[in-house]
């Protein structure tokens, strides 16, 4: 018996051997070859409170927003600075090294006519997500709104949603903002629309109809709750099996509701929890019918200090992302306060956060130099990030980038880590950059290291510690990959030092 035992571990140690042997020399371009292209986002790791892929690589994002306010709701294909979306644009994105776009799908033109989808619409979107999958770019869908629908200015919901008749004539949009309601046409859209310019749209959020509207989309007057996560399903479906879905983002900049009928929900937090944590339940049920595990990023109010959610979409974590802004104002203090809140939001909530919009445009020097603070400090607490707004990258007399901000997206960061990351950061002054990490040995997978072009115009020199843990290869002209050596042991911990040349 025991000879048996002995002679079958000896067994087992030599095939074990061989197998090592064989399989697993580093070898980057059989890795590649076996895995191109993009690889599927995995679960929050709820521990680190980082978004991995499913090869177990933490991943980040740099990435921007494109989001068309008007018909036909989405941007043309032709390349037309700030106007489209098309080839030339994603190739551009990707050459500043960009991975991620908020792409606005927005739900007027998906669905023009109640309980009819515009599938003309709805495939315009999806060959706009597989053109951005063919340039290595990640789609995180947004249903966007801005003060919700036409009838106030805004924009978001179909022209159907919004009934004029919903408040007393007296108390029309936009009251009180104005004491005097706008003429309106048959639709109730305010009519000549030029008046819309005689208001401030972030104000409109405070009138009467806005927040009676927002109030029956979360109370679900006439089914209004079950038609937007119908079509969070629609639109789930359409994505079912689309590899570069970084997530679907429920909806943006959600407001409190009719702060009117319930005051309370204007203090920071309630408004989470009393009315848009039940719509966000509804939605994600839609999308689990459809769709088990893609990434669900929902939004708090804009102005909340810390969340005020009891969970998040569904329970699970795992399976979510709390989708936050930064502009000043409408937040107070400083982007590192902002991001320390969504961390302990995220520790509460056992999920991740990411900064989906943040000022990303020409402005003064100290506009500029809080977006360099921005991106900066978004880096240091390891917290991807997406600028607002593509659009606003463009001289648009020249049609070509603004160095500036092309410069603030041209950063160097890893998109993925094969391991557990300690600190990246990038130096803007000599475009050097460090990240630590400790390795995992059951990721197979490579670490990816985005190094734009445009930052290293003569390419780089890259130091290793331990030399022997990494074997590097140059994926492509901006992507350098470090694979695990077999030598290295699991836990180990590395650093990576790059200079330009
Ligand atoms: C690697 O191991 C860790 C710790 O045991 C585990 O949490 C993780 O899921 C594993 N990853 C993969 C890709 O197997
Ligand atoms: C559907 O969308 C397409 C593309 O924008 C548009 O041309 C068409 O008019 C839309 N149909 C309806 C019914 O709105
Ligand atoms: C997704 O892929 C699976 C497996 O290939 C297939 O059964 C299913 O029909 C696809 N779903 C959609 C919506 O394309
Ligand atoms: C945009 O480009 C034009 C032409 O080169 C230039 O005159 C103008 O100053 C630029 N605009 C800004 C805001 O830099
Ligand atoms: C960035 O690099 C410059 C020039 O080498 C150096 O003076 C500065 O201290 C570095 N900044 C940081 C935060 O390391
Ligand atoms: C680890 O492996 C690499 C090659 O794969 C080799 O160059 C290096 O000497 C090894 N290091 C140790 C400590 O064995």
């Amino acid at each position: 018996m025991q000879l048996v035992t002995c002679s079958l571990i000896t067994s087992a140690i030599s095939v074990l051997l061989a197998s090592s042997t064989l399989v697993s020399a580093v070898d980057p371009q059989g890795w590649y070859a076996a895995n191109p292209g993009l690889s599927k986002i995995g679960l929050v790791n709820q521990n680190t409170h980082q978004i991995t892929d499913v090869f177990g690589r933490v991943r980040f994002f740099h990435g921007t927003n494109v989001v068309m306010k008007q018909a036909p709701w989405y941007r043309s294909s032709n390349f037309d600075p700030p106007n489209s979306f098309g080839l030339q644009d994603v190739q551009n994105l990707q050459k500043l090294g960009v991975n991620a776009v908020r792409l606005g799908h927005h739900w007027a033109g998906a669905e023009p006519v109640r309980g009819q989808y515009n599938q003309t619409f709805l495939d315009i979107m999806k060959s706009q997500t597989q053109l951005a999958e063919d340039h290595g770019i990640y789609i995180l869908v947004d249903v966007h709104q801005d003060v919700l629908a036409g009838q106030f200015c805004g924009h978001g919901v179909p022209n159907w949603f919004a009934q004029h008749s919903w408040v007393s004539s007296y108390k029309a949009f936009p009251v009180p903002q104005k004491l005097t309601p706008f003429a309106v046409d048959s639709n109730g859209m305010p009519t000549p629309s030029s008046v819309c310019d005689s208001i401030d749209w972030s104000l409109s959020y405070l009138t009467v109809a806005v927040c009676n509207a927002f109030g029956r989309l979360y109370n679900n007057y006439d089914n209004l709750g079950d038609s937007f996560a119908a079509y969070w399903k629609k639109l789930a479906q359409q994505y079912t099996n689309t590899t570069n879905i970084l997530g679907y983002n429920l909806l943006n900049e959600p407001w409190v509701g009719d702060s009117y009928s319930d005051p309370t929900l204007l203090t920071p937090g309630v408004a989470d929890h009393k009315n848009l944590e039940p719509l966000w339940n509804k939605a994600a049920t839609q999308i689990r019918t459809v769709d088990t595990n893609k990434l669900i990023f929902f939004e708090g109010t804009t102005y909340d200090i810390l969340s005020g959610f009891n969970n998040v979409p569904l329970g699970d974590g795992s399976r979510t992302v709390q989708s936050f802004h930064y502009y000043n104002p409408p937040q107070l203090g400083t982007i590192q306060t902002t991001i320390k809140n969504r961390i302990q939001d995220n520790v509460r909530l056992h999920t991740a956060s990411m900064l989906t919009e943040h000022t990303m445009w020409m402005g003064d020097a100290t506009q500029m130099a809080n977006i360099q603070s921005a991106v900066e400090t978004a880096d240091t607490y390891m917290m991807s990030w997406m600028g607002w707004a593509y659009e606003n990258l463009y001289n648009t007399t020249t049609d070509q980038p603004y160095s500036e901000i092309a410069a603030f997206y041209s950063r160097a960061y890893p998109a993925a880590v094969a391991g557990n990351p300690t600190s990246f950061f990038f130096n803007s002054t000599d475009n050097s950059f460090n990240l630590a990490y400790t390795i995992s040995k059951n990721v197979s997978a490579p670490t990816e290291i985005i190094l734009p072009v445009g930052t290293y115009p003569n390419g780089y020199t890259v130091s290793t510690t331990p030399a022997s843990s990494l074997v590097q290869y140059t994926k492509d002209s901006m992507t350098l990959a470090l694979f695990t050596a077999d030598n290295a042991t699991d836990g180990q911990a590395v650093t990576v030092h790059i200079t330009k040349k």
